[in-house]
């Protein structure tokens, strides 16, 4: 690519240079063309617990990048959960939820502190984002649970199982028992009762994103639900296999959350794409960190809606807060999706991945996955060696030693 430059370069008048880069070329290229780089406007939650310390993570690594490209990832931090209402008294304030909808993505840490349990749950950590992914739109939450091999042995289950698992949960995320109405708790506080509603549109929608996710990995979708006991899910997977029509390319199959729930611990590496709602998908998506061999493995990009939002699966984890030792891996992770989803950097995606990747196989990992034989590192020197794998591999990709 570089080299194909060079005609290019000596007909606008850059001098080409013994070793230069192609960001370093392109930025004069495009500074003598009088184009502007690319501004990604980026709100940050780092929210409760780990999350400000994972965040932290993730986000110098996505703006490492911009020593390589002509772009520039425009942050700006606001609070959310139980830090905003220490500060605001209230778990999404507007100017929160104003930034993030005029940004181009939303990095979120963690929400959730035990000190807010007792508030009813409106006022709760956990409402801010929830009434944040609303104000969003996004409805498809997609979670990988890949197993590295360099960390096969931290899952509970055996390495012949988890090895070669690659998952990837499509999540309903706006409806069903979590938002629908009626809700609530009766006068006395006797009984409550929560409300599972889809309609065919909520489950059309997610179910294209689940479809076309299958058809840039192995081409199989496996729709979850109960549809021997709910009538939601029948409407579930009678709605699935009609759009299922427009896509005869991938293959589907149905089963019951309950023997989903089973298969992934026996035979994890059977699925490809997980369609599920939103309270199932809640609940597989944790079990299959035991796929990956820790929960601080996850990552998470909610799609769909007006602006996105990527988030690691793991929650605020107080009891290990501060300590610098909480997985960052998950929030990296999550920013490769924003890379891949809503940066339009493909390429850099998988350069971020595969970071990560290399530095599990030269044994480095995080209190969580510490195993006899492992160099348990901390929170931010683990960020740094991703950070310094990821430039070592931009800079190979687009360093080359011209004339
Ligand atoms: C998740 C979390 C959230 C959810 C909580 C914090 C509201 O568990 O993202 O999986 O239930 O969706
Ligand atoms: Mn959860």
């Amino acid at each position: 690519m570089a080299q194909a430059l060079l005609p290019v370069l000596s007909e606008i008048g850059v001098q080409a240079q013994t070793k230069a880069s192609v960001p370093h070329i392109l930025k004069l290229v495009k500074e003598r063309a009088g184009t502007e780089p690319m501004r990604f406007k980026l709100t940050v939650l780092p929210g409760d617990g780990v999350g400000p310390e994972v965040a932290r993570e993730a986000v110098r690594i996505l703006q490492a990048l911009c020593h390589f490209f002509d772009c520039e990832f425009v942050c700006e931090e606001k609070p959310v959960g139980g830090a905003a209402i220490r500060a605001h008294g209230t778990p999404l304030p507007e100017s929160t939820l104003a930034a993030c909808l005029e940004s181009d993505a939303v990095f979120l840490g963690a929400v959730g502190a035990p000190e807010f349990d007792h508030l009813p749950r409106p006022q709760k950590p956990e409402a801010g984002l929830l009434a944040l992914r609303t104000a969003l739109g996004g409805f498809a939450n997609l979670r990988p649970a890949v197993s590295f091999p360099a960390i096969a042995d931290c899952s509970p289950l055996q390495r012949s199982r988890v090895e070669g698992a690659d998952v990837l949960f499509v999540r309903e995320l706006l409806g069903g028992l979590y938002f629908a109405e009626p809700r609530g708790f009766d006068e006395e506080g006797e009984s409550a009762c929560n409300t599972m509603r889809y309609s065919v549109r909520e489950i059309e929608r997610v179910a294209r994103v689940a479809f076309e996710q299958a058809r840039s990995r192995r081409g199989k979708v496996t729709s979850v639900d109960k549809a021997n006991v709910l009538e939601t899910s029948q409407l579930w997977r009678r709605t699935v296999t009609r759009v299922a029509r427009e896509y005869p390319d991938v293959t589907l199959d149905h089963m019951y959350v309950d023997a989903c729930a089973m298969h992934l611990i026996t035979h994890p590496s059977r699925f490809d794409v997980v369609l599920t709602e939103n309270l199932f998908g809640d609940i597989l998506s944790d079990e299959a960190a035991a796929i990956t061999g820790s929960l601080g493995m996850l990552a998470s990009a909610t799609i769909g809606g007006a602006v996105d939002l990527y988030e690691p699966v793991h929650g605020s984890a107080p009891d290990i807060a501060g300590q610098n030792i909480a997985n960052p891996l998950g929030a990296i992770a999550s920013a490769a999706m924003l890379l891949r989803l809503s940066a339009g950097m493909p390429h850099e995606a998988a350069d971020l991945e595969t970071a990560i990747r290399q530095v599990l196989e030269e044994g480095y990992c995080t209190a969580d996955l510490a195993r006899p034989g492992k160099h348990a590192v901390s929170t931010s020197e683990m960020g740094d060696l991703v950070e310094h794998k990821f430039v070592g591999m931009l800079d190979r990709r687009f360093s080359y030693h011209g004339v």
